[in-house]
This record gives C-alpha cells, sequence and structure tokens, in this order.
C-alpha cells in the first residue's frame, strides 16, 4: 500500500491506502477526524465538504492521490483559536437538528464568506444550494451566515 503524506489542518499527515481511497475514507478512517461526514457518496449532498486550497471540495468523490501537496481543511480545523465565527453563529441560531449535514454546511458557508463577506439571501441560496439538509434547517443556516457577516467572519 503506498504511503500519503497529507497537509490536514496546518499539520502533516501519514496514511498507507491505495491512490483512489477518497478523501473522505482517509480523514475518517486513518486519521480519525470524524467530523466530516458521509452521506450519500456520490458527490450529490455535501455532507462530506471540506476545503482544498480553500476551495469547497467534495471529499467522498476526490481520491487521495488528487490531494497529495493541497491544504486540507476540514472542520476540526476551521477556528484558528477555538470556535470560528461561522460556529459561534451557529450556536447562537441554534442552527442544528439531527447535526449530520452541519459540519459540511458550516465548511460551505465559510467557502462562501471567504468570497463574498457580505452576501445576499439570493448569493446565500446560490452558494449553498448544493449542501443538502434532510431537517429543513435552511432559514436558520441563513439567518447564522448573515451573522457571522456581520461581525466580520472570513
Ligand atoms: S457524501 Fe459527499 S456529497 Fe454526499
Ligand atoms: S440538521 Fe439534520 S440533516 Fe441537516
Amino acid at each position: 500500500m503506498p504511503n500519503f503524506t497529507l497537509r490536514v489542518n496546518g499539520t502533516e499527515k501519514n496514511a498507507d491506502v491505495s491512490p483512489d481511497t477518497p478523501l473522505l475514507w482517509v480523514l475518517r478512517d486513518s486519521l480519525h477526524l470524524t467530523g466530516t461526514k458521509f452521506g450519500c457518496g456520490a458527490g450529490l449532498c455535501g455532507a462530506c465538504s471540506v476545503h482544498i486550497n480553500g476551495t469547497l471540495t467534495r471529499s467522498c468523490i476526490t481520491p487521495v492521490s488528487q490531494v497529495v501537496g493541497k491544504n486540507i481543511k476540514t472542520i476540526e480545523g476551521l477556528g484558528a483559536n477555538g470556535l470560528h465565527p461561522l460556529q459561534k453563529a451557529w450556536i447562537a441560531e441554534d442552527v442544528p437538528q439531527c447535526g449530520y449535514c452541519q459540519s459540511g454546511q458550516i465548511m460551505a458557508a465559510a467557502a462562501l464568506l471567504q468570497k463574498t463577506p457580505h452576501p445576499t439571501d439570493q448569493q446565500i441560496t446560490d452558494f449553498m444550494s448544493g449542501n443538502i439538509c434532510r431537517c429543513g434547517t435552511y432559514e436558520r443556516i441563513r439567518r447564522a451566515i448573515h451573522r457571522a457577516s456581520a461581525g466580520g467572519a472570513k
């Protein structure tokens, strides 16, 4: 099995996996970073969202061999010092219901605010449309993004 060295949340990590292993399973099974969730496994729901070199990426359809040498950020590494402003806004707005989709939602929201620090409702809807919430927390997600945006979150 080849050994891959990955830069995850600013730290070098090693994983012995085959090159076509989805990054999601390397994160969860090899590196024990279980904040990133498996939803559909087909790039359709956004539960597995991470950032690769700052770009929102679905880890379930991203082979590990494609991310060597890149900066991988997961929900565990989102806040530089404690909770990220989006995570604080999520708590303030009491966003999660079952919670399963929420790390992917927050990673998507973080990618949105990087590009668009003060998004409109429509920009939020458009950008977040790839992240499905079976519990229907979309309105609270929108409020939390506005709250974080007003606080200058990036
Ligand atoms: S688990 Fe990756 S998009 Fe659904
Ligand atoms: S909070 Fe349950 S799926 Fe989104």
